[in-house]
C-alpha cells in the first residue's frame, strides 16, 4: 500500500493501555481518525489520553473484545480500514496468580475480533488487521542466539501461551479465509504511561517513594528493550508495507540484565532527584533499596530479537537508545506525579501486597 492509498480510519483495541495510548496519539498525529475500543480493566487508564480526548478525530468506546455484538456494532458504525489489536491481559505475574482472564481475553477475545473483522470486511484485501503480539511466545533463550520469525513457539507462562494461541488463530484466519492479518512479535517496551506493575515504572515509582526494589532471583535475566515510540513506528511500517499473512519480529537490539536496569534507574534518579533531597529515602541511597526476592515461577532466562526482516523488508530500525529512552521515561514519571498517584491508588495496592508481600517479608 502506498502512503496515498493509506487508510484513514483505524480501530485500536486496548487503546487505554500503555502501548495503545501511545499508539492512539501516534496515529492521530499522522492524521488518521481513531476509534479506541477498550474495556478499561485495571490496566486501562483514560488519564493517559486526557490530552487527545477532545480531538474530533478521536472516539472512545468502552467495550470488551469478548463482546461480539458490541464489536459488530462498532465495525458497522466506524467501518475501520485498519485494526491494531492490542487489547490483552499483559502481565506475566498476574497470569501466574489468575490465568483465566488471560485465556478469555487473549484467546477468545482475539478470536471474536477476527471473526467480526472477517464478516465485516468480506474479501476486501486492502484492509489490514495488525495483531500485536510478543516475543515471549518463543520461550526462553540461553546465553546465545536470537528469536527469528521461524523460531518454534514454546511459551512458558499462561500469558505467553494465551498470546501464542491468539497468534495461531490470527494466522489461521489469513490462511483459511484470506483475512489480511499481519502478526508482530515485539520485545519488552518501556516509556511514558506504562502501568507501574512492569519492571521499569515499578522501580522508578518505588524508588521515588523509598520502597524496596524487588529484583527476582539474582537479577541476571536478560530482556531486549524497545522504547514505546519506536514500537508505534514499527507497527505503522507494518500496517503500511507489511505483507498479509507474515510475521514481523520487532526489537530494540538493547539487551540488558534486570539488575543492570534497576541500577541504571537508581543512578539516573540520583542524578536528577538526589536521594539527599528526597525525604522518603530517609538518608539512604536509591541503590540501597535493591532487594533480591523469590524468583518468578517458570521465569524465562533471556529474550533477544533478530529483527532483520523488519529492517530489510520494511526499512525500519529503532531510533531511541536504551540510555536516552530511560532518561526520557524517568523524566516523564517525575513530571507526571498526579498520573502516578492515581494509577497506584486503589486496587493497585492489593496487587503489590499479593505479589510482593510475602516475598519482601522473608
Ligand atoms: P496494558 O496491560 O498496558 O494494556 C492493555 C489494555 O487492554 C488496557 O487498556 C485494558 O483495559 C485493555 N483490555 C484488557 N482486556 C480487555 C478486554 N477484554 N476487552 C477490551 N480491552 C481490554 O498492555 P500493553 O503493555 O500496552 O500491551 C499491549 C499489547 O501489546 C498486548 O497485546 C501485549 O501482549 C502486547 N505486547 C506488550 C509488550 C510490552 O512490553 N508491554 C511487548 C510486546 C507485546
Ligand atoms: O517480552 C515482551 C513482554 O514483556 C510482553 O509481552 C509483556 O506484556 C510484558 O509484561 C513484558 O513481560 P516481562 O515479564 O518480560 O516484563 P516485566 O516488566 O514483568 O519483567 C521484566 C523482567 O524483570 C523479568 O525478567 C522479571 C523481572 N522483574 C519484574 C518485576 C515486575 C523483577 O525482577 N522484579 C519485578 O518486580
Amino acid at each position: 500500500m502506498s502512503d496515498a492509498a493509506l487508510a484513514q480510519r483505524a480501530l485500536v483495541t486496548g487503546g487505554a493501555g500503555f502501548i495503545g495510548s501511545n499508539l492512539v496519539r501516534f496515529l492521530l498525529g499522522r492524521g488518521l481518525d481513531v476509534l479506541n475500543v477498550d474495556a478499561l480493566t485495571y490496566a486501562g487508564n483514560l488519564d493517559s489520553l486526557a490530552d487527545v480526548a477532545a480531538d474530533t478525530r478521536y472516539r472512545f468506546a468502552r467495550a470488551d473484545v469478548r463482546d461480539r455484538a458490541a464489536l459488530e456494532r462498532l465495525f458497522a458504525e466506524f467501518d475501520p480500514q485498519l485494526v491494531f489489536h492490542l487489547a490483552a491481559e499483559s502481565h506475566v505475574d498476574r497470569s501466574i496468580v489468575a490465568p483465566e482472564d488471560f485465556v478469555t481475553t487473549n484467546v477468545v477475545g482475539t478470536f471474536t475480533l477476527l471473526e467480526v473483522a472477517r464478516r465485516a470486511w468480506g474479501d476486501d484485501g486492502a484492509r489490514r488487521f495488525v495483531h500485536v503480539s510478543t516475543d515471549e511466545v518463543y520461550g526462553s533463550l540461553g546465553e546465545t542466539g536470537r528469536f527469528s520469525e521461524t523460531t518454534r513457539y514454546d511459551p512458558s507462562s499462561p500469558y505467553s501461551a494465551s498470546k501464542a494461541g491468539a497468534d495461531h488463530l490470527a494466522h489461521a484466519y489469513h490462511r483459511t479465509y484470506g483475512l489480511p492479518v499481519i502478526v508482530t512479535n515485539c520485545s519488552n517496551n518501556y516509556g511514558p504511561r506504562q502501568f507501574p506493575e512492569k519492571l521499569i515504572p515499578l522501580m522508578i515509582t518505588r524508588a521515588m517513594a523509598g520502597e524496596p526494589l524487588p529484583v527476582y532471583g539474582a537479577g541476571d535475566n536478560v530482556r531486549d528493550w524497545l522504547y514505546v515510540d519506536d514500537h508505534c513506528e514499527a507497527l505503522w511500517a507494518v500496517a503500511q508495507r507489511g505483507k498479509p499473512g507474515r510475521d514481523y519480529n520487532i526489537g530494540g537490539d538493547e539487551e540488558r540484565r534486570n539488575l543492570e536496569i534497576v541500577q541504571l534507574v537508581c543512578a539516573e534518579l540520583e542524578r536528577v532527584r538526589p536521594a539527599s533531597d528526597n525525604a522518603a529515602l530517609g538518608g539512604r541511597a536509591y541503590r540501597e533499596l535493591i532487594t533480591f526476592v523469590e524468583d518468578r515461577p517458570g521465569h524465562d532466562y533471556r529474550y533477544a530479537i533478530d529483527a532483520a526482516r523488519l529492517r530489510d523488508e520494511l526499512g525500519f530500525s529503532p531510533r531511541e537508545s536504551f540510555e536516552s529512552g530511560l532518561r526520557k521515561t524517568i523524566g516523564w514519571y517525575l513530571d507526571n506525579a498526579r498520573w502516578v498517584e492515581r494509577a497506584t491508588s486503589g486496587a493497585y495496592r492489593d496487587w503489590i501486597e499479593d505479589n510482593y508481600g510475602a516475598r519482601l517479608d522473608r
